[in-house]
């Protein structure tokens, strides 16, 4: 029997990446390289799903100037359409899915900051001329002065020390906590010069630190390695004086199961809803939950930070 044309889409669908990017495509023109940023591909891999869509009949391309553009086919036959909100529906309700959504919205971003220079408007042109001068980070790292120079700040799970290091001239004291010796060698050797941070070893369940010592403490891309986040949650409350803060960064929920084997990952990302419910038990307050912009170079999940108050109790 000869095979029927809805075969081949169905073929063409058969695949999380082709149907992430069709997903991406369906309300979107996005060019290779913006596809790219979207979907955390290379650019090979990009361009061979995209031929099978197109041969497919999914996605239409269209020239502007030297690159081309692609979204998804206007006319797809019925049959197509039906198969298309099937997968649609289960796709859409994956976490990678969402993150897309949320990179596509940087990439547009960027692009619409792009044509403001390309027009030469006032505020294009001084981000340039800014960032040129001064670099991209400047304006973010002066809001550290902000920070009470008064301040005791835990670095908790510190690394090798790169907030330690970002922190230190802004804050009368940082306490750098690690288990890992490597890490802490490390940790040591950045921050050598930094006369005000004291490097610690010890664990987030068992902190060396003592009750109410700090005024701030920091837990940076470290939650996620840790087996009881309660446990060390409650911890993290004790060593703060009441009123002190902690920020937590981390990572949105995502399906990026592979990290479990690669980096020993133990949760694949906190909710705003986990991580606020563990934060109340620990008797934290006013707990803050700010998605960041994921940034179109970076090609892990999306962050996120959250901010609370350690309460009175503990
Ligand atoms: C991904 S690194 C992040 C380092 C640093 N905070 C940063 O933002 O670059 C995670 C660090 O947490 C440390 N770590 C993991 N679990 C820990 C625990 N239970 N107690 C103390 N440190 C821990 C690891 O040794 C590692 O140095």
């Amino acid at each position: 029997m000869t095979a029927l044309p809805i075969f081949d889409r169905m073929v063409a669908l058969s695949d999380l990446t082709r149907s992430r990017m069709l997903l991406v495509l369906e309300g979107n023109e996005l060019t290779v390289g913006e596809l790219c940023q979207v979907l955390q591909l290379p650019q090979s891999t990009v361009s061979r799903h995209l031929k099978v869509l197109g041969d497919e009949g999914w996605v239409a391309a269209r020239a502007e100037g030297t690159s081309r553009r692609y979204r998804m086919a206007d006319r797809v036959e019925s049959a197509a359409k039906q198969l298309w909100a099937i997968v649609r529906e289960q796709v859409v309700a994956t976490r990678t899915a969402r993150q897309d959504a949320a990179r596509v919205r940087s990439v547009l971003a960027e692009r619409r900051t792009r044509s403001q220079e390309f027009f030469s408007s006032t505020a294009g042109g001084w981000d340039r001329v800014r960032t040129e001068l001064f670099g991209a980070r400047a304006p973010l790292e002066a809001l550290l002065a902000l920070l009470d120079e008064t301040w005791v700040v835990g670095d908790l799970g510190c690394g090798t020390g790169q907030v330690s290091e970002t922190i230190a001239p802004f804050v009368r004291r940082v306490i750098a906590v690690d288990e890992s010796d490597a890490m802490l060698a490390a940790a040591r050797q950045r921050l050598a010069a930094c006369d005000t941070v004291e490097i610690r070893r010890g664990e987030l369940a068992a902190l060396p630190v003592e009750r109410h010592e700090l005024d701030v403490a920091i837990l940076s891309l470290v939650l996620h390695y840790v087996a009881d986040p309660p446990s060390a949650l409650a911890e993290v409350h004790r060593v703060l004086r009441p009123g002190g803060r902690l920020l937590v960064v981390d990572m949105m929920p995502h399906d990026r199961e592979e990290y479990r084997q690669t980096m020993g990952h133990v949760w694949q990302g906190f909710s705003a809803e986990q991580l606020g419910g563990w934060l109340k038990d620990a008797g934290f307050e006013r707990v803050r939950h700010h998605p960041l912009p994921p940034d179109p170079d970076a090609k892990g999940p999306s962050l996120f930070a959250t901010s609370a108050r350690a309460g009175r109790a503990g």
